[in-house]
């Protein structure tokens, strides 16, 4: 009996103890992570598990950390991969539950290093509340007042800010700004409702996928995440719960921790092809671990309602706070509609015909909505990449970002 038991605690424990000791953590290819030590295209990543500033010295040694106070008290940093002389001063923000870590999350050929290298002087942005963004002039994380934030306040406070800084700062002309994601949702937000100080400070706005009215994408995994949400929020008085998805919590510790076990990486490939599009064959193999290691940076379970609320009504709207409290705010019963007719500066849109998370459709009505003179330089519909291949997918230089810098190239 005993020796049963010590010999399947063996069994189990044998791998994991392999497993540990073995320092090669990327392979270019599924199947040889289940042979890691042995397959000849497995190799070990300084980046898996390294922070965000030896990662930029790692490989572009020209790293500067900034901090920038928005409006209403918050502290962010700002990382900038400097570059003397540049081509131009881009901006990058990005997406829900991620922070600036995201764009240089691709190894050698990160994405932020492809814009660098072209000669941009990049910068990468942090919202409100997640890693590098936990400072308030009064309040702290533990505070519940942190986190009543929406996309409103992110898009109208934090880019405002970040953007004016930049420009102060580099005092090299326009501003170009690339959103990713809830990055492109506020980057719409602040366009609409800061027109004037936007076509002011930035040259174009690049808007990859934005998740904005959800008329068309009912089918993506809002529809099962965003109830819990509702939830959380209601009871938070009582649980104290004000927040998502914190970097160090427990829940993306155990997630890290099977995922650096469970042999079998393409596992990662099904479960967000469920989530956020069909596209089993395009997320590189090469970042399985590297982009594991690095996801998660908390936000608001706010914001989290409020894509919920959007979902639900097909309004890409202000925060609901309900009839009443809505008068209070707002004026009105209703929350508003960001006035996307009210936008200035030139918005570039780029969406994917497989995202299901950012529809084509619903980008489409977008798209129309923005008035003509905005969407001067037309749109980007790529093929073939969901709403993580923007970032992981092995086509995503050659279907996006080339494109990109071929288009900045002739502004
Ligand atoms: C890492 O993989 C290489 C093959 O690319 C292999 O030669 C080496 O022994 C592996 N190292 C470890 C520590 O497993
Ligand atoms: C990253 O780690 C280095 C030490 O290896 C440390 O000096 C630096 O402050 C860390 N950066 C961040 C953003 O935590
Ligand atoms: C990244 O590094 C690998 C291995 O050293 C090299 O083969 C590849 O060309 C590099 N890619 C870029 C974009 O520099
Ligand atoms: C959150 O912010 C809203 C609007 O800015 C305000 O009306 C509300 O009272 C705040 N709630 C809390 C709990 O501080």
């Amino acid at each position: 009996m005993v020796f049963k038991i010590v010999l399947h605690l063996l069994l189990v424990l044998l791998p994991l103890i392999f497993v540990s000791f073995n320092s090669n953590n990327s392979c270019s290819n599924y199947l040889s992570y289940l042979f890691i030590s042995f397959s000849s295209d497995c190799y070990h990543n300084p980046d898996v598990n390294d922070n965000i500033t030896n990662i930029i010295q790692r490989h572009t040694n020209s790293l500067e950390t900034h901090q920038v106070q928005t409006e209403d008290g918050y502290i962010l940093n700002l990382f900038r991969i400097r570059r003397e002389n540049p081509r131009g001063v881009i901006f990058f923000q990005h997406g829900v539950i991620d922070d600036a870590r995201c764009w240089v999350n691709q190894y050698n050929d990160s994405v932020a290093f492809l814009f660098w290298r072209a000669g941009y002087d990049v910068w990468l942005g942090n919202n409100r509340g997640n890693l590098y963004a936990k400072k308030h002039v009064t309040w702290k994380p533990s505070d519940g007042e942190f986190w009543n934030y929406s996309l409103l306040e992110v898009g109208y406070y934090d880019l405002d800010a970040s953007v004016e800084y930049i420009k102060t700062t580099t005092s090299d002309g326009k501003i170009i700004y690339v959103g990713l994601s809830m990055g492109a949702t506020t980057g719409l937000i602040y366009a609409s409702m800061r027109p004037a100080k936007s076509f002011e400070s930035l040259q174009i706005m690049i808007s990859i996928a934005p998740c904005t009215h959800f008329m068309y994408a009912t089918d993506s995994i809002v529809k099962y995440i965003a109830p819990l949400s509702d939830i959380m929020q209601r009871y938070n008085k009582y649980t104290g719960i004000y927040s998502f998805a914190r970097n160090d919590g427990l829940p993306l510790k155990f997630f890290r921790l099977f995922h650096q076990f469970f042999p079998f990486k393409k596992y990662l490939v099904y479960l967000l092809s469920v989530c956020f599009g069909w596209t089993p064959d395009e997320m590189d193999p090469n970042y399985a671990n590297l982009m594991v290691s690095h996801y998660g940076s908390e936000t608001s379970i706010k914001i989290i309602v409020h894509f919920y609320q959007m979902y639900c009504q097909h309004r890409f709207q202000a925060y609901d706070y309900g009839e009443v409290k809505n008068m209070e705010v707002y004026g009105s019963k209703r929350p508003f509609l960001f006035p996307l007719k009210k936008i200035k500066l030139p918005v570039y849109m780029v969406y994917s015909d497989s995202d299901i998370f950012s529809y084509y459709k619903d980008n489409e009505v977008v798209y129309n909505d923005l008035p003509e003179e905005v969407t001067m330089y037309g749109k980007l519909v790529v093929k073939g990449l969901n709403h993580v291949d923007y970032l992981y997918g092995k086509h995503r230089n050659q279907r996006l970002f080339n494109k990109i810098l071929r288009l900045l190239d002739s502004l």
